[in-house]
């Protein structure tokens, strides 16, 4: 569908990879729930597909459309976001070396931490928004470069043209979770970047109802190719439904929608909060105040819809103030239709190294107005006793 790929992003989320259906005339697509599929006569499968775990139509429509929402050739859907980490990862060998942001999802650290501790792989953390100090982690044995951008949850911006630079004349594979910004605000591919990953359960599905991953690629290098090999026959067969499929399918519609309503009411909550006296810091890269604004009004297409900001006081004026909002939930994860709050440090457990008067909040389709008064009625005297 190469006429399709000069769509514009709003149209692709609606038509990429789906057609109306040739035997009914139905507008949305079917749900395909066979595990298994007819051979031919002579044995084939010319229809495509023989075994849901290798292929499966809803799958196949999801893949195709997210691979030109995101500018790539290839895309492999998995059952969450964390699968798809798993995969990549578990692709190398244990004399490779990888490096990862120092912000990064806390879940995919925890991998990366676990498998240096069984010694599947060696790991180093390094602040990512700084390109000298990637560099200066790079050894003989760097086989992947880990981006985060923007980071979970500190939303700092990592220079995807300056990290692919430093990989690409090194043999180093890059791989960017994407997450926070979705094909609609970055596009990793276009700066360099050898894969994207999304945990498609955020913006990508769009509702909170269905977990799952992606991972894209142009070229298909020998990670990626592993991955796709784990996903259908090897160990991993981390699949989605096809009615998870189904129902990712149907959020994708509303993708670009959705982002740029949560972008803009984030920018107003952002502001709002950076002028509050209960609030010590606001992270979000769309304030000319955050280090990483230039980057990403460079590299992106609009700043996304989830923020975090320190509350004055500490960890119990932080918990305080999640308790008391109305509209805001309270509760994990982001890019849904409901706006969250939570106490990160305490979901990231142990070890944590984010501050624990630290609240992220996920902006969702609420009115804007709305948002606002919620938490500056939470926040209440903070900050000016
Ligand atoms: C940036 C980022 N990457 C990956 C994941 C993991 O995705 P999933 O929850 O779908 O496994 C998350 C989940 O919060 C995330 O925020």
């Amino acid at each position: 569908m190469d006429t399709r790929s000069k769509l514009r992003v709003e149209t692709l989320a609606v038509h990429a990879g789906q057609a109306v259906d040739l035997a009914t005339g139905a507008v949305a697509p079917p749900i395909y729930l066979a595990t298994t599929f007819e051979r031919d006569v002579d044995g084939g499968f010319s229809r495509g597909f023989s075994y849901s775990r290798t292929d499966n139509p809803n799958r196949q429509m999801l893949e195709r459309c997210l691979a030109e929402l995101e500018g790539a050739e290839h895309a492999i859907a998995f059952a969450s976001g964390l699968g798809v980490a798993n995969a990549v990862l578990q692709a190398l060998r244990a004399e490779d070396h990888v490096i990862a942001p120092r912000d990064v999802y806390h879940g995919v650290r925890r991998v990366l931490e676990r498998m240096e501790e069984r010694r599947l792989l060696t790991v180093s953390f390094v602040d990512a928004t700084d390109p000298g100090a990637v560099e200066a982690a790079v050894r003989e044995s760097t086989r992947l470069i880990w981006v985060e951008t923007p980071s979970n949850p500190l939303l700092q911006i990592t220079d995807l043209a300056g990290v692919a630079g430093i990989a690409k004349s090194r043999g180093i594979l890059t791989v960017c979770d994407s997450t926070f910004a979705s094909p609609v605000l970055s596009r990793p591919l276009e700066f360099g970047i050898d894969m994207v990953m999304h945990s498609t359960t955020k913006y990508i599905g769009g509702h909170s109802d269905v977990t799952g991953g992606v991972l894209l690629a142009n070229a298909p290098n020998a990670v990626f190719e592993e991955a796709k090999l784990s996903q259908e026959r090897g160990g991993g067969g981390g699949v989605p439904s096809p009615f998870d499929c189904w129902l990712t399918l149907r959020g994708v519609a509303t993708l670009p929608l959705r982002v740029r309503a949560q972008s803009a009411a984030a920018l107003v909550v952002a502001r709002f909060l950076e002028g509050h006296a209960g609030v010590d810091r606001v992270f979000y890269p769309g304030l000319e105040s955050h280090a990483g604004y230039a980057l990403a009004a460079r590299q992106m297409t609009g700043f996304g819809g989830v923020l975090s900001f320190t509350v004055r006081g500490g960890e119990a004026e932080a918990m305080a103030v999640a308790g008391r909002v109305r509209i805001f939930t309270r509760a994990t994860s982001l890019g849904g239709t409901h706006s969250l709050v939570e106490h990160r440090a305490s979901i990231e457990g142990a070890g944590t190294a984010t501050p624990g008067n630290l609240l992220r909040v996920s902006i969702g389709l609420e009115n804007v107005g709305d948002l606002v008064e919620d938490l500056g009625e939470a926040l209440g005297t903070v900050g000016r006793a």
